[in-house]
């Protein structure tokens, strides 16, 4: 067996106080994230680890890179076919957090995804390097595939058709967009009382407004560490 009892450490860069609390949570969020964006040990600071579910309730999660934030929600980009795409079509709710570790900070999502429209993932598709464009044509995200060499040749294959030519957006790629119900902020502290902030979307049922186009209001909780 190997024990790691002893691999450890003390967070005390900074707290997380009522008085840094800002009334909408995506304001805090990008104020750490600019900051993180400053730090040279997070390699990444807009990955994010998604979590889905499938049919039986079995979670999986995994690294995506969020490409756009603002008072609506978190963008992410991938293949639709994929396993976490055919999981959000059954079910659309997802978690998502940002570890910044090195910030001793993370941030925790909880919400459902809605669907960037064709218009916005053209968008994105095309401010993409070219090879990646192709790599997006080439792999049937998360099939099984014998060998990569099959792999590299369909790439190879389809650099050349498209040689000089532009990619349009595969209809199976495309945004996901998460609509947060809560975002939960952490901060380590000293001697494990690290502060935690959790905001939680309150919601008026009786609303025919798109969820994504209501005026947010958002109450804020301290949590035990
Ligand atoms: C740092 C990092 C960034 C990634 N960014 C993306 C991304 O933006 N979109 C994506 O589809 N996969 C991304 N991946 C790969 C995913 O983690 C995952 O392997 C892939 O999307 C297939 O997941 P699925 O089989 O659960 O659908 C990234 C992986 C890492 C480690």
């Amino acid at each position: 067996m190997s024990i790691f009892y002893q691999v450890r450490r003390e967070y005390d860069l900074t707290g997380l106080s009522e008085s840094d609390l800002t009334a909408s949570p995506y304001e805090l969020f990008e104020t750490w994230l600019n900051q993180v964006m400053q730090i040279e040990a997070i390699k990444d600071p807009t990955a994010m680890v998604v979590a889905t579910v499938d049919s039986t309730g079995m979670p999986f999660q995994r690294t995506v890179l969020m490409k756009s934030v603002d008072e609506t929600g978190f963008v992410f980009y991938t293949n639709k076919l994929s396993r976490k795409g055919q999981q959000l079509a059954k079910n659309p709710k997802i978690s998502a957090i940002f570890p910044w570790l090195a910030a001793e900070r993370q941030v925790c999502i909880t919400g459902e995804v809605e669907l960037l429209s064709a218009s916005e993932n053209e968008a994105y598709f095309s401010s993409r390097p070219f090879e990646s464009k192709i790599a997006a044509l080439a792999s049937k995200q998360s099939q099984p595939i014998e060998n990569r060499d099959i792999l590299e040749n369909k790439y190879q294959a389809l650099l050349s058709e498209y040689q000089g030519k532009e990619v349009a957006c595969p209809e199976n790629w495309g945004g996901y967009k998460i609509i947060p119900s809560s975002i939960e902020f952490w901060q380590g502290g000293e001697y494990r009382l690290h502060d935690r902030f959790i905001y939680t979307l309150q919601q008026d049922e009786n609303s025919s407004i798109e969820k994504s186009e209501l005026d947010s209001n958002w109450q804020v909780a301290r949590l035990q560490p």
